[in-house]
């Protein structure tokens, strides 16, 4: 059986929470799009990891996959394997040999085109993570991208890299102008210094036997019995496709890039339980609308505060703090529809206890009329009013005791919230989650025994 998680809303979910959750229960984990944006956070009894390229099943020792859709900074993803080794796990990851190489023009150049679109106000930039993502992927579409496979080939390397480096340099002293010469992000674009980096990380991909033909490699699992559990990076709303485009990252987050992105089908996939990681409110790095945002006066910011402290709401990868909002119904029932959730996770509802306050958008209003679905453009979505309900707010708990004891454990007013919500977007609810660490997530069901 297979089993894909995705991110409901714009990323941070906690879908690494839920992965480690239920890894115990697969045996390959596959990320299938992203790269190192991503920043997963893991905590087994009370010890922390946070992970951009190794998969989160790393942790209970299942074999990860970084399938074909993904990009891979192979730099970040030895960094990270050396720390983990270092702190005593023993990660055993695979790499698609058809999967794109993030080099570091493609950081660069990410840095520049925000940088350039911060400077012409006009509000456009997107606050990307700096990690090269949108570049490797328009490399990717542009058919001149650079894939695992090629770094085990010097030959190969040097013929791809010689043709596509001056178009890049080009890009940034035509195009950009600017002027390279004595500037430290010249390497960046230095035909030999890259062939001899990337060569040697090829040679080390070689020797540690890390590179798969994704598909295959999967197929072959799946016909000796193995469970295998698709990790979503990300969330629907920042999906190239089905997001707030253009303030979205340049992967699909959504389910059925599981199929796309690892070469196993779609109905494998589609056989499987598919589910939404939610998290009980809105948290957003990065620019783009939020009409739920906590930002409309003192009181307001104050509770963003409060809501931001107590969630440990900063970015994993870049330590920006994030926005927040009211939980958003309308974004839910969309994630729903695209990815067809069989079941969702509800994250983050101990951080919601001790409010004055609780609120849900239901809808929206636009120019006098009331709907409940996303808009198409941002335009549309930013010009929305949230029309809210009101619900019971609840005591703070005691997390672990309530994960012990169970669903019926946890306070009235919140199993009210989960319900409305359930009911709302038609889907039930497998877990909450009541604090970061493996044990602190009320299971309803299990999707592998499903
Ligand atoms: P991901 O990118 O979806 O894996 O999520 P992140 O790891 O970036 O952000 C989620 C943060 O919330 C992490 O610090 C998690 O440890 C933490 N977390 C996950 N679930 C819960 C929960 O139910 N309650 C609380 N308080 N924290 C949680
Ligand atoms: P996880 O997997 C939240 C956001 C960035 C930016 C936009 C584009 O941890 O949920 P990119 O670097 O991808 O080109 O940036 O997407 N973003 C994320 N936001 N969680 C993530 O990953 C994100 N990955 C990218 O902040 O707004
Ligand atoms: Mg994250």
């Amino acid at each position: 059986m297979t089993l894909t998680i995705v991110g409901s809303q714009l990323g941070d979910e906690g879908k690494g929470a839920l992965v480690d959750r239920w890894g115990g229960d697969a045996d390959v984990v596959v990320r299938y799009q992203g790269g190192d944006n991503a920043g997963h956070t893991v905590v087994e009894g009370g010890v922390e990891y946070k992970l951009s390229l190794v998969p989160s099943g790393a942790v209970r020792g299942t074999t990860g996959i970084l399938g074909n859709g993904c990009v891979v900074n192979p730099k970040t993803l030895f960094t990270e394997i050396d720390d983990l080794r270092e702190r005593g796990l023993d990660p055993d990851v695979r790499v698609a040999r058809r999967a794109h190489v993030i080099l570091p023009y493609h950081r660069v150049l990410d840095g520049i085109e925000e940088e350039v679109k911060a400077d012409d106000d006009a509000g456009d930039e997107v606050g990307t993570t700096g990690r090269g993502i949108g570049p490797t992927y328009e490399d990717k579409a542009g058919r001149r991208g650079i894939r695992i496979a090629d770094l085990l080939d010097s030959d190969v390397l040097r013929e791809k890299l010689e043709y596509v480096v001056p178009q890049k340099r080009a890009l940034v002293e035509d195009v950009y102008g600017l002027d390279l010469q004595g500037d430290d992000r010249a390497e960046a674009f230095d035909v030999d210094a890259l062939h001899e980096e990337f060569a040697a990380i090829g040679e080390r991909l070689a020797d540690e036997g890390m590179t798969v033909n994704c598909s295959d490699y999967l197929h072959r699992r799946r016909e000796a019995g193995d469970e295998i559990l698709f990790e979503g990076a990300q969330g629907t709303h920042i999906d190239i496709d089905h997001g707030n485009y253009p303030f979205v990252t340049s992967s699909n987050p959504t389910a059925g890039a599981a199929s796309v992105g690892s070469g196993l089908g779609v109905t494998a996939v589609g056989d499987g339980e598919v589910v939404g990681i939610v998290k009980a409110y809105l948290s957003r790095v990065g620019e783009g609308p939020l009409p739920t945002e906590l930002d409309g006066d003192a009181d307001e910011e104050a509770l963003a505060d409060d809501i931001r402290e107590k969630g440990g709401e900063f970015g994993t990868v870049t330590g920006r703090p994030r926005r927040i909002g009211w939980l958003d119904l309308p974004m839910l029932r969309h994630a729903a529809r695209v990815s067809g959730f069989t079941g969702v996770a509800v994250n983050h509802v101990d951080v919601l206890a001790g409010l004055d306050e609780l609120k849900v958008c239901t809808g929206y209003e636009l120019d006098g009329e009331t709907f409940d679905t996303v808009p198409t453009t941002t335009e549309r979505w930013e010009r929305c009013e949230p029309v809210f309900e009101t619900l019971d707010t609840w005591e703070p708990f005691d997390s672990a005791a309530v994960a012990e004891d169970g669903y019926d454990a946890l306070p009235e007013a919140a199993r009210d919230y989960l319900e409305f919500v359930a009911d709302e977007i038609d889907t039930p609810i497998y877990a909450v989650g009541v604090g970061p660490d493996r044990e602190e997530t009320v299971e309803l069901t299990n999707p592998f025994d499903e």
